[in-house]
């Protein structure tokens, strides 16, 4: 068996907290991660059939029933992920219907996963029926997202607008706009439920007043994802209170899709 702390998946995890939380994304314990794995993958690590403990989740996911998920800890701060994985991070199957978690490994010191699975998991199951290729769900704490939404109108359409204008390239990394939630009680499945109705249509979800959700088919993509709308809204937080003299037009978008092979959400440009 070989040791879990060199697999890809897991390198790839602790560089990407230890990253998020040099980004000033990641405050505290705020944030959170899971990445679905493959089972042969986990098997190169781990003997699957050695549960630790079982844990009770709290909804039901039946689409995920059996699927390994490396996840983040609840109260666990992403700065401390690369010195103790094995505290901060737990590698879970889920089983009785998304009812429970196994954990096959982590969360050694007795924790358990994100208060924010129900998001995750529920963001899951929608992503990977627009995706089969999704693995990543991430949540965490822009410094300018969040500020943007206590000075912009929450309208989708408005706020990806504005996002889309404050740099070329926003455009072509996320044409499918961010979908905004309005201020909700964070780690309930309510707000599981209607971020994942979210990423229906959207890849980024904003909490308003606490962060955002992205989804991708890596951590990589999925950071990046995040990092070009958190890096629109810095733009935006700088000028907004400057007059706009320039601006990205919607013909200049329409040039972009052509180039870039990409479509802009349904009635999102005019
Ligand atoms: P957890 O510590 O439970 O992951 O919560 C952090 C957070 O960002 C809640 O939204
Ligand atoms: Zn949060």
């Amino acid at each position: 068996m070989k040791d879990i702390l060199s697999a890809p998946f897991m390198v790839e995890m602790i560089r990407t907290t230890t990253n998020m939380y040099a980004h000033g994304w990641d405050e505290r314990n705020g944030g959170n991660i899971s990445m679905l794995l493959d089972e042969a993958e986990v098997k190169e690590y781990l003997d699957i059939d050695t549960v630790l403990r079982s844990i009770s989740t709290g909804f039901s996911a039946p689409e995920l029933e059996g699927r390994y998920f490396l996840v983040t800890g609840t109260g666990k701060y992403f700065k401390n992920v690369q010195y103790a994985p094995d505290v901060n991070l737990g590698l879970v199957r889920l089983s009785h219907g998304g009812r429970t978690a196994k954990v096959l490994w982590g969360f050694s010191d007795g924790g358990r996963f994100t208060s924010e699975f129900p998001a995750h998991m529920m963001s899951h199951v929608v992503r990977l029926r627009v995706d089969p290729a999704n693995r990543v769900i991430m949540h965490c704490h822009p410094t300018n997202l969040l500020a943007m939404t206590y000075v912009y109108d929450l309208n989708e359409r408005a706020f990806t607008r504005t996002l889309w204008q404050m740099c070329t390239e926003c455009i072509v990394v996320f044409p499918d706009g961010v979908n905004v939630l309005p201020w909700m009680l964070c780690g309930t499945n309510e707000i599981g439920e209607a971020t994942a109705e979210k990423m229906k249509t959207s890849r980024l979800v904003v909490w308003a007043q606490h962060g955002i959700y992205g989804a991708g088919k890596d951590l990589d993509e999925t950071f990046g994802l995040i990092e070009t709308a958190e890096k629109a809204a810095e733009i935006y937080m700088k000028i907004a209170h400057l007059p706009r003299v320039n601006t990205i037009t919607d013909e200049q978008m329409h040039l972009l899709e052509k180039r870039f092979d990409v479509k802009a959400r349904d009635g999102y440009l005019d």
